[in-house]
């Protein structure tokens, strides 16, 4: 499904119209009734936010917009009320924003947070549901065209991303995720490159390939590339996300009672890469990224890689797995040190990567930790807090280094009870010798309930923060 993004320079009497006021309201231009101008009246100075009159050749939406001091707060509240008038709006196929508002980034924001809230996932009902909104049209002198594409291409690619993530393993092996990227690449001018299981033994990715031994599918490894011309980074930045497709834990079974039954959102971090990238590619920023998605699922089998078993990465560094679980690290650990070869300014891994993150935050943020990088950390944390994707760090002390220490190998693939997050993000550390940050969005890329704009399910949590920072670098 699609969400069309419009501009609109007239509007006759059967627009649906959503009318943004701040405060001070002129609805003048509309010829209301003197009934419906009290109405009005009445319910704004109830402190009702979205007001609903219903002309029987169209629909009337006043909605309130309150003014927040502090500007990322009052664009949060912009995409919340977004939200609610999706929920209001029922069965209509358009609306059109009408802004008499200041500022441009208030309509902006709201219709953000109308078109994130108007996503569903139904390609696999059968049943027709109720048809959702079509197109958002914007009738505002100060929005351009540029703005509203920037958008549209946005919002696609946060589509695109809770399309991956709610897309179940019996329709995402590794080898369709990587066509998905390649698909998405190919559309928006994104050079690709997939390493099938041959050159992945080539390249010696041990993590990768002991995480794969117990599939039926064969592994993959994606490379995206974008760097245009007019780049103004020398150095690229480089994305790394987890493409676990399914983790049933691998012999180190996990419980089959909810531990296990959202599993598919395992290529969490590599749905977002894949998100990101075509953002960045489809607003033709002037920047070289690249993405690495390392990808398979993890299961048992007769041969699956066992607690126990030392593995040679493609660093080098030996890892003794004493959980067949902690294989979010061991597939991310081989493109981190393949990246190397990119000599990059930065690079950001994006990973479902502990529960531990999850518990600690909830679905609420995305937990960060970060090596060289206070600069780049301190940037992003910014755009968290515009884009209300918003991180929470964690201690990164060198006192953790310790609990990963193995008595058999160079390191281990847990670090015991405590601190699961961190000693996830210590063993990924080992592998960069970069400005590296690492996300682990193990809540926030799903959320069981409905939670705002974000909706249910996969929230596409990751891509608006990534878009909007390497952005920032332009
Ligand atoms: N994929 C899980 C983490 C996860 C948990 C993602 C909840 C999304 C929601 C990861 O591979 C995992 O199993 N981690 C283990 C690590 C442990 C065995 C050291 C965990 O966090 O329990
Ligand atoms: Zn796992
Ligand atoms: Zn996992």
């Amino acid at each position: 499904m699609k969400t069309h993004i419009k501009k609109k320079t007239r509007i006759s009497n059967k627009d649906n119209l959503a009318l943004l006021y701040s405060n001070k309201y002129d609805l003048s231009e509309f010829n209301l009734s003197f009934q419906e101008n009290n109405y009005i009246s009445k319910k704004l100075k109830e402190n009702k936010k979205i007001v609903v009159i219903n002309q029987y050749s169209r629909f009337l939406f006043i909605v309130n917009i309150e003014q927040f001091k502090e500007k990322n707060i009052h664009l949060e509240k912009c995409r919340i009320l977004g939200d609610q008038l999706v929920s209001k709006i029922k069965d209509l196929k358009s609306i059109v924003l009408v802004n008499n508002l200041e500022e441009k980034e208030d309509a902006i924001s709201f219709a953000e947070g109308m078109a994130l809230a108007n996503y569903s996932f139904n390609k696999h009902k059968t049943m027709q549901e109720n048809p959702s909104l079509n197109t958002i049209y914007f009738f505002c002198k100060k929005t351009s065209q540029k703005d509203i594409n920037e958008l549209q291409n946005i919002i696609d690619a946060v589509y695109l991303t809770r399309n991956l993530i709610n897309e179940p393993f019996s329709h995402l092996t590794a080898q369709d995720l990587a066509k998905e990227a390649v698909n998405s690449a190919k559309k928006f001018g994104i050079k690709s490159t997939v390493f099938n299981k041959k050159e992945i033994e080539k390249m010696k990715m041990g993590g990768l390939l002991a995480v794969n031994r117990g599939s039926l599918d064969e592994p993959t490894f994606t490379l995206l590339e974008w760097s245009p011309k007019n780049s103004k980074n020398k150095k690229p930045i480089v994305l790394v996300g987890k493409g676990i497709v399914f983790d049933t834990g691998g012999l180190s079974l996990k419980p089959t009672t909810n531990s296990m039954d959202i599993m598919k959102v395992d290529m969490g971090g590599a749905g977002t890469v894949i998100g990101v990238m075509q953002a960045v590619a489809s607003n033709n920023l002037p920047i070289s990224v690249k993405g690495l998605i390392p990808a398979t699922d993890n299961r048992p089998s007769g041969n699956a890689y066992a607690p126990g078993d030392v593995v040679k990465m493609h660093s080098g560094i030996t890892v003794e797995v004493l959980n067949t679980d902690a294989e979010g690290r061991m597939i991310l650990a081989d493109a981190l040190s393949y990246a190397k070869k990119f000599n990059p300014s930065l690079v950001i891994d994006l990973a479902t990567l502990t529960g531990s993150a999850a518990s600690t935050i909830g679905h609420f943020g995305i937990v960060s930790m970060h090596n060289m990088a206070e600069k780049e950390h301190c940037n992003l944390k910014k755009y968290g807090e515009y884009t209300h994707e918003r991180l929470a760090e964690l201690p990164f002390w060198s006192d953790y280094d310790d609990l990963i220490k193995s008595d058999i190998a160079d390191i281990k693939n847990i670090g015991g009870p405590q601190a699961g997050a961190i000693t996830a993000g210590k063993f990924l550390c080992r592998f960069t010798d970069y400005p590296w940050i690492h996300l682990d969005i193990a809540g926030a890329s799903y959320t069981p309930k409905k939670y705002g704009y974000r909706g249910k399910g996969a929230t596409g949590m990751g891509v608006r923060l990534l878009y909007h920072f390497l952005k920032s670098l332009t």
